[in-house]
């Protein structure tokens, strides 16, 4: 059964118009504007024309880092989009807090945008940049490469295929042992730059594996819970104890959501823990269970094949799913997102199924203020 991503499994065979340049400016010249440089220069079609960032000089070190040396360089979003009046699209790569804002400013601009994962911090946030998006009428997708995996594919294909039947439960597994994200500084640990922790930066992820595979139901209630242990003991940092002290959001986090559709989803996510993993992510159906290795979820690698589990002929069975090849899906992502601006096309990863990711996400750090489960409500955009 094909799907909407399948034709990005074999970029050979799209035909696109390469004499039409996308012009793109990159908020953000952090870690992740990296990637995002580094496949749009591997696009004949792109040109990346500005560099925004409020680090003086960050910018231009990174310009010149990259090849990027003919981009105009900017002191924030706001004076990017103020000064490029020919932009065609941006990526959003700043910190989780500066996501709705940077992604209002261009939209309010009339600029596409591909906005770096998480959605945002809060759901309110992530409702008005709906609202933004929506008065734009511009492409607005959320950076979630493991989408274009073709084994992640694999599991909505198989749920879509009715194999599993009625689906009533869903388990997030993985999880990391030791994988507090500090590699340049504070800016996913502190409360004014991450605004969530492990439940927003690699949860998100872990909810989309599931969600989408199901068809993202609405979150109906949460009871949810966060700790952070790990990230605010010394001792863990090998070379930066000082970054104790900074840690101000959950570095575990699992929560019991109750789904439309009468499904349950039995969270959890973990940058630090005194185990090496969750467990695999489960699928449970009324004729079949899927079992999803505990694999990378935010990175969209399996290095084991998904099995199936089914009684036929009155026998518990079960089979592996042949493990697909591989691609560089942050590629794939960043194509899909130009081949979107360049045909009109809808976002490869809508706002309208990761408004859903960002209510769980949302919920369960409100349930864990107040240590009760709470009911979802999502604003009308
Ligand atoms: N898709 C992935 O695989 C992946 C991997 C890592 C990080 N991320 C996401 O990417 C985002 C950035 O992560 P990072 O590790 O690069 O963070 P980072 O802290 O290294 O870089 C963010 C940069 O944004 C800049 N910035 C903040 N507000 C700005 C503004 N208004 N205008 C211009 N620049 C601004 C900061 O000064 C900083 O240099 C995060 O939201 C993170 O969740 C995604």
């Amino acid at each position: 059964m094909a799907n909407e991503f399948d034709r990005y499994n074999d970029t050979e065979t799209i035909e696109r118009d390469m004499s039409k340049k996308v012009k793109v400016g990159i908020i953000g010249t952090g870690w992740i504007a990296e990637a995002h440089v580094t496949r749009y220069q591997k696009m004949q079609d792109v040109e990346i024309v500005a560099l925004a960032d409020i680090v003086p000089g960050k910018a231009e070190k990174f310009a010149k880092a990259f090849g990027v040396e003919g981009a105009r360089i900017y002191n924030s979003d706001i004076e990017l989009l103020d000064s490029e009046k020919d932009l065609d699209a941006v990526s959003i790569c700043t910190y989780n807090v500066q996501h709705a804002p940077c992604a209002i400013h261009a939209l309010e601009h009339g600029v596409n945008v591909m906005l770096e994962k998480p959605f945002t911090v809060t759901l309110d946030e992530a409702i008005e940049v709906m609202r933004a998006e929506k008065k734009s009428g511009k492409i607005l997708t959320i950076g979630f490469q493991p989408r274009m995996s073709q084994n992640m594919q694999m599991i909505k294909k198989i749920v879509d295929s009715g194999e599993l039947g009625k689906v009533y439960y869903l388990q997030a597994g993985g999880g990391r042992r030791h994988g507090i994200p500090t590699p340049y500084g504070t800016s996913f640990i502190a409360k004014d730059t991450g605004g969530v922790g492990a439940v927003g930066d690699i949860g998100a992820y872990s909810i989309d594996m599931l969600m989408q595979a199901v068809g993202y139901p609405k979150p109906l209630t949460v009871s949810g819970y966060t700790s952070a242990y790990f990230g605010t003991d010394p001792n863990y940092y090998s070379s930066h104890p000082e970054y104790a002290k900074a840690f101000e959001v959950d570095d575990f986090s699992a929560a019991f959501v109750r789904l439309e559709g009468d499904i349950i989803l039995d969270f959890r996510i973990s940058w630090a823990m005194n185990m090496d993993t969750a467990g695999d992510a489960l699928i449970l159906g009324t004729k079949g269970g899927l079992r999803i290795p505990s694999t990378e979820c935010w990175n969209g690698e399996f290095t084991r094949p998904l099995t199936v589990y089914r009684d036929i002929c009155g026998q518990n069975m079960q089979y592996e799913v042949p493990l697909l090849p591989s691609c560089d899906f942050f590629y794939e992502k960043l194509r899909s997102f130009i081949d979107a601006v360049k045909t009109g096309g809808g976002a490869t990863v809508p706002t309208s199924q990761i408004i859903y990711n960002q209510a769980i996400i949302d919920g369960i750090v409100k349930s864990a203020e107040i240590g009760r489960e709470i009911e979802i409500t999502i604003p009308e955009v």
